[in-house]
């Protein structure tokens, strides 16, 4: 979301804020206060005997109350629409005929004149992950050439994209400990790489243990994948809470929300959101006591841990030589510096990753089998991961993440003198988040988005973090971030009233929405927007 899109939303937010006071201001609308507290009376009472009912959602379905809150939702998503249309004219049909290549590549860059952000001077936090070096783009680019029509479903047609592919996962592999039973595949991204394994265990428990309403215990501090696995897939995620300030799962609660029904079990290495690593070593003794899966989420810090573990820069345990982790996701584009669509996930043995597989032997078109989601896919992802890989090498990877800890260290340091802020758990490898409670955090945050700086907002506690990358080290952007930050603290400590912007006041405005429910939909609005023209 830009800032344009992002003041937008605000708007909407605010206007459907349906907290206590807002329904007092709409009854007196409506001229209607003893209704309202008839209702609610009336809704108390009930609510002692259908206790799955929020007074609030059931006041919600009262006809002329729910007509309202729906009138502003759709003029609310009908403004986001409005706004995504207003500077563009879209090409809504294909030109009767094509365009010349040139045409072609001056309408690019003049698409790509609409971004905001310049990626490459350093202000973003994640999001690309690589140093701008000429040498591999111009590999990446002759790789993208040489295999752009492939499809590695099928082998047959394209047994070079195969052996690419068995090599990027045995080098992989080799670097979290796997043996010889160790098996995995290339998949799309993260997310896909955790749906498939959410999906595998779920399968692997309905075979081998009868589990037939399967469940997944995390801690609050995993990717959002896995709650989009659950519902994929109808698997219950069972949170649990993260310990403390250390941002690490409770695994104490872990253990006591294992029961008969649970399938496996996931930690972080580290977490999106505050970069912690979570007690592996712990949760692989309890996975092995339960006999169910553990899955180490090693997306963000797969092309960096193994790196500095070997230097000795890292002491924590993730990887397949813990005896009860069954399976890791390793994002190679992230800090594998591939192009996007590109990770790995792993299995401890084939007897577990056949229940990842689509097999189908009854289809009119033939028996259909796929090993992840995708059917047909693009070889290129699979070349230039393979070709990521080979040309960085243990030595390239290690500098590039040794580069990395080092900024992640300094910045550490650097905001502890900071008084006001708390920077939440250790950070592990490349994300800090910080968060207050001296000053509003969103304010601080707003400040930095004035000064020009894209920082991942967070929620639960009101936080934000950067995640820092090969370009960040390229532009050394240390300095101008403490610089920044010190004087966008000094501004919410002087200034605590002062009005958020961008993305925090979003965050801040959706924390007072009382009904959940209305962020979703309008949110629903804002993802429709996203290929909405015409
Ligand atoms: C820890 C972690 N897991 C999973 C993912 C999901 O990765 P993707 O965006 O490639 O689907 C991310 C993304 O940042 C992540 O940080």
């Amino acid at each position: 979301m830009d800032r344009e899109q992002g003041k937008l939303f605000l708007e909407t937010l605010k206007s459907l804020n349906m907290e206590k006071t807002n329904f007092l201001n709409l009854n007196t609308r409506f001229n209607n206060i003893f209704v309202l507290l008839g209702c609610y009376y009336f809704t108390k009472k009930t609510y002692k005997y259908v206790n799955n009912i929020s007074v609030y959602n059931w006041i919600k379905t009262i006809p002329w109350i729910k007509r309202y809150i729906q009138k502003r939702v759709d003029s609310a998503i009908k403004d986001i629409d409005k706004e995504f249309k207003s500077d563009h004219t879209f090409i809504n049909t294909l030109p009767q005929n094509g365009y010349g290549v040139n045409d072609i590549k001056s309408l690019q860059l003049q698409y790509k004149t609409k971004r905001t952000y310049n990626y490459d001077n350093g202000v973003v936090s994640g999001t690309v992950y690589y140093g701008s070096n000429p040498d591999l783009t111009n590999l990446m680019c002759d790789t993208v050439r040489e295999f752009i029509y492939s499809n590695p479903l099928h082998p047959d047609v394209f047994p070079d994209v195969k052996i690419m592919e068995t090599e990027v996962v045995n080098m992989v592999k080799h670097l979290f400990n796997g043996n010889k039973d160790t098996c995995g595949n290339l998949t799309s991204g993260g997310t896909e790489s955790i749906l498939m394994a959410c999906k595998t265990y779920r399968d692997w428990a309905r075979d081998n243990k009868n589990i037939t309403k399967p469940e997944i215990v995390v801690g609050e501090s995993v990717h959002g994948s896995f709650l989009k696995a659950g519902d994929y897939f109808n698997i219950k995620i069972v949170t649990v809470p993260v310990e403390g300030s250390s941002g690490k799962t409770c695994i104490k609660s872990m253990a006591n929300k294992i029961n008969k029904n649970t399938v496996c079990i996931v930690g972080s290495a580290p977490s999106f959101a505050h970069g912690v690593i979570d007690n592996i070593k712990e949760m692989s003794d309890l996975a092995l006591k339960h006999n169910i899966g553990l899955h180490v989420d090693c997306c963000l810090g797969g092309f960096i841990l193994p790196f500095i573990k070997q230097t000795g820069l890292c002491d924590h345990e993730f990887d397949f030589q813990l005896p009860g982790v069954t399976s890791i996701s390793v994002d190679s584009h992230k800090y594998g510096n591939s192009m996007k669509g590109s990770s790995i996930i792993l299995y401890k043995n084939k007897k577990l990753r056949k229940y990842q597989y689509f097999i189908n032997t009854e289809w009119n078109g033939g028996i259909y089998a796929t090993p992840t989601i995708a059917g047909s896919r693009s070889g290129v992802i699979v070349a230039t991961t393979w070709a990521s890989l080979l040309y960085h090498g243990m030595s390239g990877y290690t500098e590039l993440a040794i580069r990395i800890i080092k900024l992640k260290n300094h910045l550490v340091q650097a905001i502890k003198t900071i008084p006001e802020l708390r920077i939440i758990g250790n950070p592990a490898t490349s994300v800090i988040a910080v968060d207050s409670e001296i000053v509003d955090i969103y304010l601080v945050g707003s400040k930095m988005s004035e000064k020009g700086w894209n920082l991942n907002i967070l929620q639960n506690p009101k936080a934000f973090h950067i995640c820092l990358t090969s370009v960040h080290v390229k532009n050394k952007i240390a300095e101008k971030f403490i610089e920044d930050l010190s004087y966008a603290v000094t501004y919410a400590k002087t200034h605590p009233d002062n009005k958020k912007s961008g993305t925090c006041a979003i965050y801040g405005m959706t924390s007072t929405v009382g009904d959940k429910s209305i962020v979703k939909e309008v949110t629903c609005g804002f993802l429709d927007s996203l290929t909405y023209s015409s």
